[in-house]
């Protein structure tokens, strides 16, 4: 067996699509699995993936894109990685640390949050700094969403026995708390992407993402059956805000994800405005459980007033060849390599 390393291109990538097949593991049909292979890794600009051939076989993936970071005043381009994966027959003989070896020499620091046990245990190993731990949240908003939660926790399959429980039944709708003071607005628009100087500005955090025009242009432009993005954008006085979200059809039926919440004066009350508005109009898109995951402590306080449950807790990991540590209070989300996007269609 002689292993060979090359860069995702069109010549290679109907032999990468049939790996990521593997990896993903879903019942898609061929022309979706087409459509979502072209648009998460062809059509997504700062896109880089690895891979290792056999021969003509593509039998291992690593993917990443690169973002535009606020480090504090700072502008930061740092890696997220997302897709590592090696076939099982070709598991244990160095393939896969080979890829992230190949990642981490390249300029930028890195950044992953969650990952499965071979991650966690293996980032530590190759020098990785712990940014701690970043917070999941969830609302449940349907009873019959809740009860198909359950089920489907239980035996994949099972949730549908939860439409016997009436739609109409509601758990919890949050109150609509209004801006800080006075006169204010919120706009839903996919054209109007605030510039990056704004979001920069915005902060005093020692990290967190730049959520620029392009970023979430792509995300509008994902396949009909990954959910509907919802972009909206918060003004008062001085201060703005947006929230990036996203409603998707799951199996347990309409589920939304705020993937992002950001703010150029993050107080509690312009989080609680944020997070109230947005949560009650991704109610009204249908959305009956929402979840999110933050890393702030300002959004977590606002998450939890507004009705928001605990869930479970994903550690962060660093990388950079300075090995410099990042100390201070960091802003990360779901928006981070793939995290955004659903496997369950
Ligand atoms: C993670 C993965 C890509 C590693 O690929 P690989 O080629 O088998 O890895 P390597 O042979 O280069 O290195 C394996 C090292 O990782 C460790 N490792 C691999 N899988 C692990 C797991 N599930 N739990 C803990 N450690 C694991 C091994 O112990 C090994 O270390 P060792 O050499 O000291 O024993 C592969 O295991 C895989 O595809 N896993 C399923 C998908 C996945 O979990 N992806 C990561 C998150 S996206």
């Amino acid at each position: 067996m002689s292993i060979s390393f090359a860069t995702l291109n069109g010549a290679n990538a109907e032999a990468a699509r049939s790996l990521l097949e593997r990896f993903w593991h879903q019942p898609w049909s061929a022309d979706f699995t087409q459509r979502f292979f072209a648009w998460r890794y062809l059509e997504r600009s700062n896109c880089e993936v690895l891979l290792a051939f056999d021969g003509d076989r593509c039998v291992a993936t690593l993917g990443s894109v690169v973002r535009g970071y606020a480090n504090s005043e700072n502008l930061l381009h740092v890696r997220e990685t997302f897709d590592w994966f090696c076939l099982p027959e070709y598991r244990q003989l160095g393939i896969g640390l080979r890829l992230i070896k190949q990642m981490m020499d390249k300029p930028e620091p890195m950044i992953v949050i969650g990952g499965t046990a071979a991650t966690r245990t293996l980032l530590p190993r190759l020098r990785w700094r712990s940014l701690g731990q970043v917070e999941n949240h969830f609302l449940p908003v349907s009873g019959r969403m809740v009860a198909a939660f359950a089920l489907r926790k239980m035996r994949s399959g099972s949730e549908r026995f939860s439409r016997a429980i009436p739609k109409i039944l509601k758990i919890r709708r949050p109150a609509r708390i209004a801006a800080p003071r006075g006169s204010a607005q919120v706009t839903a628009s996919l054209t109007e992407v605030p510039n990056e100087s704004f979001l920069c500005k915005s902060v005093g955090y020692a990290l967190a993402p730049i959520i620029d025009r392009r970023a979430v242009e792509w995300l509008a432009r994902g396949p009909a059956e990954v959910g509907k993005v919802l972009t909206l954008f918060f003004r008062h006085q001085e201060m703005s805000g947006m929230s990036l979200s996203r409603v998707e059809n799951r199996p347990e039926g309409p589920t939304a994800k705020i993937m992002h919440i950001q703010s150029s004066d993050m107080t509690p009350e312009m989080a609680d405005w944020i997070v109230s508005e947005t949560s009650n109009r991704l109610i009204d898109c249908g959305a009956g459980f929402i979840f999110c995951r933050a890393s702030c402590p300002i959004i977590n306080g606002a998450l939890r007033r507004i009705g928001y449950l605990p869930g479970r807790k994903v550690p962060a990991f660093w990388w950079s060849h300075d090995a410099a540590p990042i100390s201070g209070m960091l802003h990360l989300t779901r928006m981070i390599g793939d995290d955004s996007i659903d496997f369950v269609l």
